[in-house]
């Protein structure tokens, strides 16, 4: 590829990082974890931050501390208990397997059609529908690194008295009405994947939450349900985040600022050199970090075409909606608006790397097709 679609980062800084922390921290619990977090909760603007092994891990792990799993140790105070939890299909499989995985049932949702979000009249047309004694909980996802509509998510939130778990894990720094996601629910969940806006060299995730109890819980959910050294209390895994990784982490989260800045350059040279606007929109009320810069267009195979023709990398997030991958098909569902959307987008390459003139090159190729 000319210009491929990711390309994985790895500076002597972040070499450095991950060589002091071997040789002179534990490798796992070592001080780069703590430091880690305190970093990225101080980052994200919340009191707490909980590192874990991935995205997925955090989901899962805060769906545990918030009580909304099946558990059936009788100690455990469960406020809320598993039911239905509501997350959007446009999204990675993980924001409605952790729902599973956890005993509950998800609740997919659709999109609109301008930004690929969770579509809210969706989620009260479903409600209608539904036993909402059972409805414990919602998982909006800021998708592409784009905030979601959060204020209807918490006044539906509200009104259902549930707990919001923000699916953050591409949005790394974005922001709603002048705040970091991840800190406007109750628990905020993010990855670092190596294409993520910021990883950690391999797999990982964080949580991030103003509870203290919430962040205790996690803290033991993933070390084993430990209480004390020989004493554990409730059901865990080991989903802890490696030393090395975190040490690696506070190298990403240094330079993440700078790197959002360059992707919100690259969106705007996108913006003004394509024949027509066809990038999906920010958030009104926020700022996006840009994971994706993803057009929509009815011509959509053709320009993935003509940039695959010319060495040029581009992907579909996503190419099947939640709700049409074979382990949720028997939940037979039609969300039309996702099934649509997931046919008309592209994401271009939107790594801070891109040199202008690179961009300017993918922008002539699109052009070929919607000029
Ligand atoms: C929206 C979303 N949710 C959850 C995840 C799961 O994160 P991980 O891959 O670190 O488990 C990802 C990452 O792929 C994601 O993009």
């Amino acid at each position: 590829m000319k210009i491929p679609f990711f390309i994985q980062e790895f500076t002597d800084e972040m070499e450095e990082a991950a060589i002091h922390a071997l040789r002179n921290e534990s490798f796992v619990g070592g001080e780069s974890v703590t430091k880690f977090e305190e970093e990225f909760a101080q980052y994200t603007g919340t009191k707490y931050a909980a590192s874990v092994s991935s995205g997925n891990g955090a989901l899962q792990i805060s769906l545990m501390a918030l009580g909304l799993n099946w558990d059936n140790t009788e100690n455990e105070n469960h406020s809320r208990r598993p039911g239905t939890i509501i997350t959007p299909t446009n999204s990675f499989i993980a924001s409605a397997n952790c729902i599973r995985m956890s005993s509950s049932f998800p609740l997919l949702v659709d999109v609109n059609m301008d930004d690929g979000g969770i579509d809210l009249s969706d989620i009260k047309n479903k409600k209608n529908k539904m036993d909402l004694e059972k409805l414990s909980g919602i998982i909006p996802v800021h998708i592409y690194g784009n905030p979601c509509d959060f204020d209807s998510v918490k006044s539906f939130a509200e009104e259902e008295d549930i707990p919001i778990i923000e699916d953050a894990c591409q949005a790394h720094g974005a922001e709603y009405k002048g705040k970091k996601v991840g800190s406007l629910g109750d628990v905020g969940c993010f990855s670092f994947y190596p294409t993520k806006n910021m990883t950690v060299g391999g797999d990982g995730g964080m949580t991030t939450t103003d509870n203290e109890e919430t962040v205790l819980k996690i803290k033991s959910i993933r070390d084993n349900g430990r209480k004390t050294k020989n004493e554990f209390d409730k059901l865990g895994f080991t989903m802890r985040l490696n030393t090395v990784n975190a040490a690696i982490g506070r190298v990403q989260l240094k330079h993440l600022d700078e790197k959002t800045t360059r992707r919100r350059e690259i969106v705007s040279i996108y913006r003004k050199n394509l024949a027509q606007d066809c990038i999906l929109p920010e958030n009104k009320d926020g700022k996006s970090v840009y994971h994706q810069i993803v057009v929509k267009h009815e011509k959509r195979d053709e320009i993935r075409k003509e940039l695959t023709d010319n060495e040029i990398g581009s992907a579909i997030y996503y190419e099947t909606p939640i709700h049409q991958q074979p382990i949720y098909k028997s939940y037979n569902n039609p969300l039309p608006n996702s099934e649509k959307f997931s046919k008309l987008i592209l994401s271009l390459p939107s790594y801070p790397q891109l040199t202008n003139d690179q961009v300017l090159k993918i922008c002539e190729h699109v052009n070929k097709i919607i000029s």
